[in-house]
């Protein structure tokens, strides 16, 4: 059994100096590392904090937010939200109820006291302050982004929860355990995908199929560069590449709980280490066709008529943006049309234009929020159609919805005409 070490300073932290608010997120911190058998604690250069929004968090939640920014809890790394349950500015517009609002924006005020930054996205990495760079230490809560910042970038952080992305933050430290480890960001089973992966909903389907087989396991992709075009030095622009890992990285960790994934020469640790990074007892897997992953994801063939069209989960990179503006240039949508983003994302792709775009055909950039933290029924949304994997696995689950499935040009085909029509397969190929 190893003695988890503290320096006089996290000492003191634990003693209470700094207060009963930096005491709390220390005892979480500390009783997160004895559990997990780290010997010390690794600083922290960043943190991000998911379950924000009030669909999620309840009255309790609140309550207790607000009495950790009352005790004196501060944050003292960057550090950023996820998306929160509606829009700022937007919600009255929306029809959002003011019970619901209201503590909402509670949350936000115990945050932006804590001195979190309020960028209400599950994509940190698109925003170039907040892009962190290989072999940083993070505590990062959103596992979409926690697979992308270990995987594409070759950061290292945990699968943190809520309160223990907060309590990290506010000591700077997290313990040294899970993917902190080399042993553990070793790939234990090796993937070999023996069929087409064209789209972003190609990487969302065979997201389903390797998540729900490797569970919590490290999968190493052996033969995926095919369907990648290689990725680009500024990853905050999304790009091909990085917007088909984004979305497979979601999907791993809604269908399965990985946290880090290898490509074969394109992700940094398999570029650089190669298949030394592949333990000798990996299980092999073999992905024949996608179909299986079509029918359980699409499942609801006789949905045709869709009340949202909802694009961008994770959050859309200003190339998926520029993709859907592209596609309604000059056309008047039937049905309401989400583009979900962060609030940064959508300043820069309205400079470029792709907004007004965007929102000449009827269409809509939402930021701060998605289809599964919003209360879609209090926006009267019953059907939802969509060409993200994560967002298939969880509005149905979150937000009570029916939903179709279909590569991005099915989607926004659905959005012009009000009805699933599922045409257009793989309009988004490399
Ligand atoms: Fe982000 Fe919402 Fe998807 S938080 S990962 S857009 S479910």
């Amino acid at each position: 059994m190893i003695e988890l070490q503290l320096t006089p300073e996290e000492q003191s932290m634990m003693d209470g100096a700094e207060g009963p608010g930096v005491k709390r997120a220390m005892e979480i911190v500390v009783a997160l590392a004895r559990i997990y058998g780290a010997a010390d604690l690794v600083p922290v250069v960043h943190a991000q904090i998911a379950g924000v929004s009030y669909k999620n968090l309840g009255d309790a939640g609140v309550q207790f937010l607000s009495e950790w920014a009352d005790e004196g809890a501060r944050v003292r790394v960057p550090t950023t939200l996820n998306p929160m349950g509606m829009e700022r500015g937007k919600w009255q517009q929306w029809g959002i109820a003011t019970d619901f609002a209201v503590p909402q924006l509670s949350v936000i005020d115990a945050f932006a006291k804590m001195g979190v930054t309020p960028t209400m996205s599950c994509t940190p990495y698109l925003f170039r302050e907040h892009t962190p760079k290989r072999g940083d230490a993070l505590a990062w809560a959103e596992s979409s982004a926690v697979a992308f910042a270990n995987s594409v970038i070759g950061a290292r952080s945990n699968r943190e929860g809520g309160p223990s992305a907060i309590a990290a933050a506010v000591v700077g430290r997290t313990g040294r355990y899970g993917y902190h480890l080399d042993e553990n960001r070793q790939a234990n089973f090796v993937v070999a995908v023996r069929c087409p992966v064209k789209s972003v909903a190609d990487f969302g389907a065979l997201s389903y199929s390797v998540g729900k087989a490797v569970g919590s396991g490290v999968p190493w992709f052996a033969d995926l560069t095919q369907w990648l075009p290689p990725l680009p030095g500024d990853l905050t622009l999304g790009g091909p590449a990085g917007d088909r890992l984004k979305t497979l990285g979601a999907g791993l960790a809604a269908y399965g709980a990985v946290a880090v994934y290898h490509v074969a020469g394109v992700t940094p640790e398999a570029r650089d280490l190669g298949e030394s990074l592949i333990r000798p007892d990996a299980q092999r897997l073999v992905i024949e066709n996608l179909d299986d992953a079509y029918r359980v994801m699409d499942a609801d063939p006789d949905l045709k008529q869709i009340d949202l069209v909802t694009v961008g989960c994770p959050h859309a990179s200003l190339t998926e943006i520029a993709q859907v503006a592209d596609y309604l240039r000059g056309k008047t949508l039937a049905t309401r049309l989400w583009v979900t983003t962060g609030a940064i994302t959508r300043q820069a792709a309205a400079e470029l234009g792709y907004v007004q775009v965007i929102e000449a055909a009827g269409g809509e950039v939402v930021a701060d929020t998605c289809a599964v933290v919003a209360p879609m029924r209090m926006l009267d949304v019953r059907s939802m159609a969509t060409n993200a994997g994560k967002m298939a696995c969880y509005a149905p689950m979150h937000s009570g919805v029916r939903m179709r499935f279909g590569d991005l040009e099915a989607c926004l085909d659905a959005a012009v005409t009000g009805e699933w029509r599922g045409v257009g397969d793989q309009w988004d190929v490399v």
